[in-house]
């Protein structure tokens, strides 16, 4: 089975692909943190996309294509994948379907995570990671059981995400507004998209995915 997350940043599609990823045996592919990894490492990639990311502007198609193209080739996709963060524009979305109808493969379900623009900035500005584990926690929703301990690994060591800073997220919100949210109907007429309230509790949003995956 593969399955695509859409929805704007912050909507919970790390959240509910990890959950998935577990649940069904799936790979998850984030393009963000693959994105941030080149980063990292300093690559050609990295140096290319970072400036991009900061501002809060996608980055070029051609680039994400090819990098998710050789992801997606790898041994332990074979079994199904989520694709967190791709496809972010219709050009994405149109290379994805020939990508995979090359090799006899397709987009099962789509999942789109509908949630407000006026929580979105708040759920974004609270969120923050272990340095150390990398375990995810938001200051109103998910925070540590001990305050300024990670829950999994005891470290006292959090960092935030550079492009969560507020004026970056008004960026991010108009490129998936213009680019990103035109695609919904590219799946929609296929029959393919899941409309999900991305605004209830996280548990209820991974009931209402689950629902929708069990008629799969
Ligand atoms: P990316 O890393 O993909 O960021 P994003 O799409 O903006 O999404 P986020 O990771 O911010 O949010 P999310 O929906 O995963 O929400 P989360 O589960 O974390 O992309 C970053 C950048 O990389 C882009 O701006 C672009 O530059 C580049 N890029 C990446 N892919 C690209 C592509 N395909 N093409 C071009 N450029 C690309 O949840 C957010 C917070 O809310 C968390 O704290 C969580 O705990 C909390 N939360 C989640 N669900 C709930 C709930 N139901 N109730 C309350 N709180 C909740």
């Amino acid at each position: 089975m593969n399955v695509i997350f859409l929805g704007p940043p912050g909507a919970g599609k790390g959240t509910q692909s990890k959950r998935l990823e577990e649940q069904y045996g799936l790979v998850q592919i984030s393009t963000g943190d693959m994105l941030r990894a080149e980063v990292a490492r300093g690559s050609d990639i990295g140096k290319q996309a970072k400036s991009l990311m900061d501002a809060g502007k996608l980055v070029p198609d051609e680039l994400i294509i090819a990098m998710l193209h050789s992801r997606i080739g790898q041994p332990d996709c074979a079994k199904g994948f989520i694709l967190d963060g791709f496809p972010r524009t219709l050009g994405q979305a149109d290379a994805l379907d020939k990508m995979l109808s090359a090799e006899n493969k397709k987009i099962d379900v789509v999942l789109f995570l509908d949630v407000d623009e006026d929580i979105l900035a708040d759920r974004i500005s609270g969120r923050f990671t272990c340095s150390k584990c990398g375990a995810t926690y938001n200051e109103v929703s998910k925070p540590p059981k001990k305050e300024g301990e990670c829950d999994v690994c005891g470290s006292h060591e959090f960092k935030r995400r550079a492009d969560d800073k507020r004026e970056t997220v008004v960026e991010r919100l108009k490129e998936y507004r213009n680019l990103t949210a035109p695609i919904l109907p590219f799946y929609e007429k296929t029959g393919r998209l899941y409309k999900i309230n991305g605004m209830l509790p996280t548990a209820q949003v991974t009931a209402d995915i689950e629902a929708v995956m069990a008629g799969k």
